[in-house]
Parts: structure tokens; C-alpha cells; sequence
């Protein structure tokens, strides 16, 4: 349990927190402005998210930055979102690493420039001790190619005969997700009123609490974080059990 210090409240933190970051294109459409600028204000919002976090005891923050239906988007959005991505990177690596926060990177490097790659990697290696908070960044990432990834290293494991295909349950699985050693996401939140996970983190939210806000993910701020964590806190997690009330 933990004391929100500004609103005065009492909640259970969520050990790990996704967030689908959507709505960055309705944003600059509402002010005639380009979606690049849309997109740019959503980096401002997940610079603050991720402070926020940290500030409310998140210990996991994984943000879906670009999924690996992205690519179907025009040509000149995805430079930017990359553009994005490498400025965030340059700027921004110094201060998370001050604030031992350690980065994770989930998601397949197929088709992604090698600048681009090469920054992950020394984004992941220069923080890999730190133990404040962890910041997983999803980028190429999606549900569907994370589990086929996994089902082609378990394959090839049998067939080297490392592994039985008895051995094969879900702890396995897991163990084989960009995710491993990560805990599954208790909420999962989604802005823009849009209700529906998209093909993120599709196994590990099995019994993650999905949270749908309104607001675009430019104007998600410490404030709308708040309000999540006080409608998760008003959940009742049973993971295919029985209430804690009603056990008895
Ligand atoms: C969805 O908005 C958002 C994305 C596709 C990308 C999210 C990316 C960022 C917040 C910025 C990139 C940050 C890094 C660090 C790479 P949308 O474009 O689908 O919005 P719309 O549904 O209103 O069109």
C-alpha cells in the first residue's frame, strides 16, 4: 500500500504498469497542426508519465511506442516516430541513467535501421544495473510475432533435444518472451477512449486489469496516472479465484 502524498489517498501500487499511448494523431488534428506534432507532445507526456511513475512506487513501466502494425502507417510518420525515438535516446539517456532507472527494450529488430538498433542496445547496456525503476520501451514490438518469436527458440530447443516437449508448459512460454523476468502488467491503461489491447502484451495481461481513459496521450499527465491507479486500487483481482470477502 502506498500514501499518495498529494491526493491524500490510500492505494495498492501496481508492481508493473503498460500503457497504450494512443490518440497522438487526434491531438494535433483537433489544432489544424500536422500529426508529427502530435507525436512530439506524446513524448513530453511520456517523459512526465514516466517521472510520474517513478513518483507513485511503479516499479515496471512498459509504453507501446511502436507496434509492429506501425509499419502500414506512411513512410514520412515512421521516420518521424524513428526520428523521435534516436532524439529521445541522445537527450534523454543521461538523465534516466542519473535517476538509475534501467531500460528494457522489447520488440523483434527485424526491419529497424541500425542506428536506431545500436542506440537500444546502448540504452539497455549502460542502464542494465540500475534498480530504481524499469522503463520498457516496446518498439517494433507485437503480441502475435513476441509468441511465434518464442514458439521457434522452443521449437529449435526440442530439436536439439535441450528440452522435451513434455518440458514445455507456461512458465516455459514466458521464459521465452522478449519479457523474461519481468512480472505480467497488473493495469493496463489505454487513452483515447479506444477499447482494445491491439496486440500488446497479449499473454502476459491474462489477468492484468485493463483501464480505458478518454483523454488523448498528449494530455495524459501525473493527475490522469492518479485517477488510473485509484480505479485499479477499486478492482477486485481474483486470477480465477474467489474474493477475498467471499472465500469463506
Ligand atoms: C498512437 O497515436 C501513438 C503511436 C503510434 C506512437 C506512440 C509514440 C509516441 C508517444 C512518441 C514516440 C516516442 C518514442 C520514445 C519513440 P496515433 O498516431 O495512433 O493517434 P491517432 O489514433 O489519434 O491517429
Amino acid at each position: 500500500m502506498s500514501q499518495n502524498p498529494e491526493n491524500d489517498f490510500v492505494y495498492t501500487t501496481p508492481r508493473h504498469v503498460g500503457i497504450i499511448m494512443d490518440g497522438n494523431g487526434r491531438w494535433a488534428q483537433r489544432r489544424m497542426l500536422p500529426r508529427s506534432h502530435g507525436h512530439k507532445a506524446g513524448v513530453d507526456a511520456l517523459k512526465k508519465t514516466v517521472r510520474a511513475a517513478r513518483e507513485f512506487g511503479i516499479e515496471y513501466l512498459t509504453l507501446f511506442s511502436f507496434s509492429s502494425e506501425n509499419w502500414s502507417r506512411p513512410e514520412g510518420e515512421i521516420s518521424e516516430l524513428f526520428a523521435l525515438l534516436r532524439l529521445f535516446i541522445r537527450r534523454d539517456l543521461a538523465e534516466l541513467h542519473k535517476n538509475n532507472i534501467c531500460v528494457r527494450v522489447i520488440g523483434s529488430s527485424e526491419g529497424l535501421p541500425s542506428d536506431v538498433l545500436n542506440l537500444l542496445v546502448e540504452a539497455e547496456n549502460l542502464t542494465r544495473n540500475n534498480d530504481a525503476q524499469v522503463l520498457v520501451i516496446a518498439f517494433n514490438y507485437g503480441a502475435r510475432d513476441e509468441i511465434a518469436r518464442a514458439m521457434k527458440l522452443i521449437a529449435k530447443k526440442v530439436k536439439n533435444d535441450e528440452i522435451s516437449s513434455d518440458e514445455i508448459d507456461s512458465q516455459l512460454i514466458s521464459d521465452h518472451l522478449d519479457t523474461k523476468g519481468i512480472p505480467d502488467p497488473d493495469m493496463i491503461i489505454r487513452t483515447s477512449g479506444e477499447k482494445r489491447l491491439s496486440n500488446f502484451l497479449m499473454w502476459q495481461a491474462t489477468y492484468s486489469e485493463l483501464i480505458f481513459v478518454d483523454c488523448l496521450w498528449p494530455e495524459f499527465d501525473k493527475s490522469t496516472l492518479s485517477d488510473c491507479l485509484v480505479e485499479y486500487g477499486n478492482r477486485n483481482r481474483k486470477f480465477g479465484g474467489l474474493v477475498k470477502d467471499t472465500a469463506s
